[in-house]
């Protein structure tokens, strides 16, 4: 039997308390989805930055209206939520991924816009949101992590999990390592944008070079991505820039359908 390991909620808060004054830690047994608790609260008017970690999502959402499941133990599900008002917002997912990546990993890969990535296998996804309400932005950035192996759940690939580059890792431990570089990260993004952060995303980009399609119905070969974040398609009609956010992009080799 595995002893679960506390929640580090008072070391992470120490750690971040001086970038955000307001900032708040919360770990809740149940909830139906960490983000969906968030952009409620940013819809009531709670602004305060606030980490709400759930040991079991009822309701876990991924992009573009999928579900997001995972296992009490076998995963990390947490949001962020915190007021923004970047000139420019895009690339902030990128950025959120970038960030993750690097607090966790050498080896672990960046899948445009955001995923995580492992030797070609899903490893961690973030749905990023926003909520506007009387001139004031709130962003719900939200983080669902794979820490032990779970079970394929209908999906062609199985997924990676962070224990197999760092078998020492566990949901909390994971937390502590990712949470204050990642809030460093959005305010620095809030400030400079997605630019500065172009060619660290270009060394864990696990689609340059590679042929792709899009859910749009594209494809092309991929050449990196832009100063805005953009997903830069070398296509027969010429370079095509992808941006949106509600656009998937498989590699031709991968064929999961995560
Ligand atoms: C994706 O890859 O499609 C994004 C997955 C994001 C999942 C996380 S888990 C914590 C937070 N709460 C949710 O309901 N979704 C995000």
């Amino acid at each position: 039997m595995i002893t679960p390991t506390p929640w580090l909620a008072e070391t992470i808060w120490e750690q971040v308390y001086p970038l955000l004054p307001e900032f708040t830690v919360e770990v809740l047994p149940e909830l139906d989805s960490t983000n969906s608790e968030l952009m409620r609260r940013a819809r009531s008017g709670q602004h305060s930055p606030t980490l709400l970690v759930a040991e079991r999502q009822t309701a876990g959402r991924g992009r573009m209206g999928r579900v997001w499941q995972s296992q009490p133990g076998d995963s990390l599900t947490f949001s962020l939520s915190l007021p923004m008002s970047p000139a420019d917002w895009s690339g902030l997912s990128l950025a959120v991924g970038l960030s993750l990546a690097e607090s966790l990993h050498p080896d672990i890969g960046l899948k445009w816009p955001n995923d995580l990535w492992f030797q070609d296998r899903k490893l961690g996804g973030i749905l990023v949101e926003a909520a506007s309400m009387g001139g004031r932005s709130q962003v719900v950035v939200g983080v669902g992590l794979n820490i032990r192996p779970r079970p394929a759940d209908g999906l062609n690939t199985l997924p990676a999990a962070l224990t197999e580059l760092r078998p020492d890792m566990t949901a909390p431990t994971a937390l502590l390592s990712v949470v204050s570089p990642l809030i460093r990260a959005l305010l620095a993004f809030e400030r400079d944008g997605f630019a500065p952060l172009q060619r660290r995303f270009e060394a864990r980009d696990v689609l340059k070079d590679r042929r792709v399609h899009t859910s749009d119905g594209q494809q092309g070969l991929a050449l990196g991505v832009g100063p805005g974040g953009a997903l830069q398609l070398q296509t027969d009609a010429g370079v095509r820039e992808v941006h949106s956010a509600e656009i998937s992009v498989r590699p031709f080799t991968e064929e999961s359908s995560t």
